[in-house]
């Protein structure tokens, strides 16, 4: 039931920071270590390279994914788009292990991979929403996502579920192959809870940020680098998905190859600046489409941030900006597409999961 909320999007919003406290809960034992079955584990320990498998929004969170468990835990990652791995499978390592991300569990484009990974006899396992869907039936394995129904189409806290589930095994694999790890992910999980709570609050600033940027335009450009790439990606699905706006995400340093000779006077560029490795190149990507008229939108994180940024997320570890990053770029969505008088929760043409190829 949406209650009070307008819409099921703006309430699934707000429901991530519980949502992730619950994640905490259900993968912590009382001893506040790791909750995870021997058989994942070993399976997650056994595979020298990891194939994560996804299709929208879940593979924008296998994108974060693979950083972590790259960068946590030293565990070689790929991420492949289900319906492209499907067609034009790559190289297979001795052992890998398959990962499936999907809210529904029933992605027919991820079913098609994962049938023809148990017929080579490969291990998988599905990271879903919905246990006892058909990739979590037929896969070898199961994590629960715990984020509650999902009802509108456009995904919002399924990918901050995935991703806090993907950060858990990162930290995990990271005490297996190093006996401790820096990357508390439950701490720091519970940290970037509270700074979710801080962004769903402040609602009526996105909303304003929306009617300045996104009520004339028709399309729209987001920038970013390393895990502030990946989070722009998703920004663009979502506002292309439920406003209509035309909207893509791009690497900050690869709109000079091409991309920057669409930018007109107003076109408004959402740039995404937490990781201050390359806080300065981003801002330097930005200037440059200010001088060609651009309007800039800086979504940054306490640390990295200047005076005048549009939005400023409270500081959270690097790993997880994604988690908080996205709730502006969800809400400055939502009211856009409120703005444009789309039907946010049933945006045309789309069904909540694609169960056909
Ligand atoms: O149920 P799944 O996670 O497998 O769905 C994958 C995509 O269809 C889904 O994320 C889609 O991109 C969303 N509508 C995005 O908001």
């Amino acid at each position: 039931e949406k209650g009070t909320y307008a819409h099921y999007m703006l309430k699934e919003i707000d429901e991530q920071p519980f949502v992730i406290r619950n994640i905490i809960q259900k993968y912590q034992d009382d001893d506040n270590e790791i909750k995870l079955s021997d058989d994942i584990r070993a399976a997650l320990n056994g595979a020298d390279r990891l194939y994560i498998i996804a299709a929208g929004t879940s593979y924008h969170a296998g994108l974060v994914g693979k950083e972590m468990m790259e960068k946590a835990a030293g565990k070689p990652t790929e991420v492949h788009i289900a319906s492209e791995f499907l067609y034009n499978q790559p190289l297979l390592s001795r052992n890998p292990l398959f990962i499936f991300i999907s809210q529904s569990g029933e992605t027919a484009d991820c079913r098609g991979v994962l049938v023809n990974v148990k017929e080579a006899g490969h291990p998988s396992l599905t990271i879903t929403n919905v246990p006892g869907s058909t990739l979590s039936r037929e896969a070898d394995y199961t994590l629960h996502t715990y984020a509650g129904p999902e009802i509108a189409v456009a995904s919002t806290k399924a990918y901050t579920a995935q991703m806090a589930v993907l950060a858990v095994l990162a930290m995990d694999s990271a005490r297996a192959a190093f006996g401790d790890t820096e990357f508390d992910a439950i701490y720091e999980l519970s940290i970037a809870a509270n700074a979710m709570e801080v962004l769903c609050d402040a609602k009526d600033d996105m909303e304003q940020i929306a009617r300045d940027y996104l009520f004339e335009t028709r399309n729209a450009f987001f920038i970013g680098r390393s895990f502030d790439y990946h989070v722009v990606q998703e920004g663009a699905l979502k506002l292309k998905e439920i406003s209509y706006i035309q909207a893509e995400g791009f690497a900050g340093g690869e709109l000079k190859h091409g991309t920057i000779a669409l930018i007109e006077d107003g076109t408004p560029v959402i740039a995404v600046v937490t990781q201050e490795n390359v806080e300065l190149n981003t801002r330097g990507n930005l200037q440059e489409v200010v001088a060609r008229g651009a309007h800039p939108c800086v979504v940054s994180m306490e640390g990295c941030h200047r005076e005048d940024d549009q939005v400023v997320i409270p500081s959270v570890h690097p790993y997880l900006t994604p988690l908080v990053s996205v709730v502006p770029l969800q809400l400055i969505s939502y009211y856009a597409a409120l703005h444009h008088g789309c039907d946010v929760d049933k945006p045309r043409n789309l069904a909540k999961s694609v169960t056909v190829e």
